[in-house]
């Protein structure tokens, strides 16, 4: 179970977030901010206490929390971030983290490493990390070796298509996964309950599981019924200015 969610607020600075997808258009700040009111509400009918941090209109992509850190039961990891424009955002994230983990429970990755959050999947005990464009393999090795010290296990997935190992693939536990694209083959997931996204809801991948309720995003009905039929309550968002800049629903916060 979750105890804790901790959110930052957008900025105006999110339309000059990073992207791949230019096409859908730059982000609606006032739709943006009400999107993220619902996500807080949301996040606090599934029963978490949420942390609220203000933006940094310094950091564009500042509201994608997840990528900063991995916070498991028994340590925190701050991320270094792949993107350079995004590093400092770590760093914002520390006297944060401080006040739930003490500094013996506080591992960091640095440079040459680089690690995101996004690529980070937690299932129990064990931790699937994504060999993508934003962590590198001494990312993944200094993440390995810190999760290790705290008797945690980890294995790494390599991503050919998607930004980041949760864009594409996760958990939503009771041995139940979301599957898209390249991972529905993957070996690494072979003995999981597979839910299959279809090419055409491939964004819908990306749902989130907080106290035996699932998050889905809105605008993905097949994901949205794979989710209920798996027997969860459902809670659906409207995620569309997150999702013009590469966003989901687990991006926007850090949960633990
Ligand atoms: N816009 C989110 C990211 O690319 O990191």
């Amino acid at each position: 179970m979750f105890k804790n969610v901790i959110v930052r607020r957008p900025g105006r600075s999110l339309a000059e977030g990073i992207t791949s997808a230019p096409e859908l258009g730059k982000p609606d700040y006032e739709l943006a901010l009400k999107q993220h009111d619902a996500y807080i509400k949301a996040l606090e009918e599934c029963g978490v206490k949420v942390t609220v941090l203000e933006a940094l209109e310094e950091y564009p992509d500042s509201c994608f929390v997840e990528d900063t850190a991995v916070l498991t039961k028994r340590c925190a990891i701050i991320s270094n971030p792949g993107a350079s424009t995004r590093r400092g955002e770590s760093v914002l994230m520390i006297d944060t983290i401080k006040k739930f983990y003490s500094d013996d429970q506080i591992e960091y990755i640095t440079s040459p490493g680089a690690m995101e959050g996004g690529d980070v999947m937690m299932v129990g005990n064990h931790f699937y990390i994504g060999l993508s464009a934003r962590t590198n393999e001494e990312g993944c090795r200094q993440f390995k070796e810190a999760l290790e010290k705290y008797g945690h296990t980890c294995s790494v997935v390599s991503l050919e298509e998607v930004l980041h190992l949760k864009t594409g693939v996760n958990y939503i536990e009771n041995n139940n996964m979301l599957v898209s694209g390249e991972f529905i083959e993957k070996e690494d997931f072979k003995s999981f309950n597979k839910i299959i996204v279809p090419e055409n809801e491939a964004y819908g991948a990306n749902c989130i599981w907080i106290n035996d309720i699932v998050i889905v995003p809105e605008g993905y009905p097949t994901v949205e019924k794979g989710v209920r039929d798996a027997g969860y309550k459902v809670i659906v968002l409207d995620t569309s200015e997150y999702k013009k800049l590469d966003g989901g629903l687990s991006c926007l916060s850090l949960r633990f």
